[in-house]
């Protein structure tokens, strides 16, 4: 069973980081055919992803949410957290202090496995996310991580790097099911974020 195109599609997409793409046995009741598993949990994302409009993001937030003391910012399908680091950053270099009522940034994802990677801070970052951090002032939140190989996919280096506490900390990262999610919560005030990226699982 062919699940979507865009799927397919993001193996062409250059800018496109594929992170811990990965197999995982889904509930009988969700998957019915081998080929629809083998799409389940592919975790393909980057930083600064073009679908969104990252630096007018923190004003319209920061307008939308001046009476609220608290904002909850939940983001599904989350991956390896780059929307989440995206998002800070952007929050971070917009807002100044004003950004800290919108963290933690709950952030989750159906996959276990990417949770338990993210979790730990784990990333892969190729030029493209290097140029966008240096450009940002961001590099400062990420280490190289020299215990793991550089990997090259689709002949793009992929260099390990590490997320910082003073990043990490601002995230809650968890498993979640967004179909679940939004059955049984109420997210009118708070922000709503799920970039499946055409891999949520129907
Ligand atoms: C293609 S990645 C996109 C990641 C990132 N948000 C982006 O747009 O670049 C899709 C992610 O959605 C997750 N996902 C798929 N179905 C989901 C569901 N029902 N609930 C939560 N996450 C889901 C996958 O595990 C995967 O990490």
């Amino acid at each position: 069973m062919k699940v979507n195109n865009r799927t397919e599609a993001a193996y062409s997409f250059t800018s496109t980081r594929i992170s811990w793409v990965k197999k995982i046995k889904a509930p009988d009741k969700l998957v019915q055919s081998e080929e629809y598993q083998e799409v389940f949990y592919c975790n393909y994302t980057n930083l600064n992803r073009k679908d969104y409009d990252w630096e007018k993001l923190p004003k319209l937030l920061q307008d939308r949410f001046e009476k609220q003391d608290k904002v909850k910012v939940n983001i599904f399908g989350c991956s390896d957290g780059s929307d989440c680091y995206t998002f800070i950053i952007n929050m971070i270099n917009m807002l100044g202090k004003k950004a800290k009522k919108f963290f933690p940034v709950l952030s989750s994802d159906i996959s276990p496995d990417i949770i338990t990677e993210s979790k730990k801070g784990n990333i892969l970052l190729h030029k493209n996310d290097l140029d966008y951090l240096q450009k940002t002032n961001a590099l400062k939140y990420f280490e190289r991580n020299n215990n793991k190989e550089v990997q090259i996919m689709r002949g793009i280096e992929f260099f390990p790097f590490r997320v910082k506490s003073e990043l990490l900390d601002k995230i809650d990262f968890s498993v979640k099911d967004v179909r679940k999610e939004v059955m049984e919560n109420d997210f009118s005030d708070s922000v709503f974020s799920s970039a499946t990226a055409g891999a949520l699982t129907l």
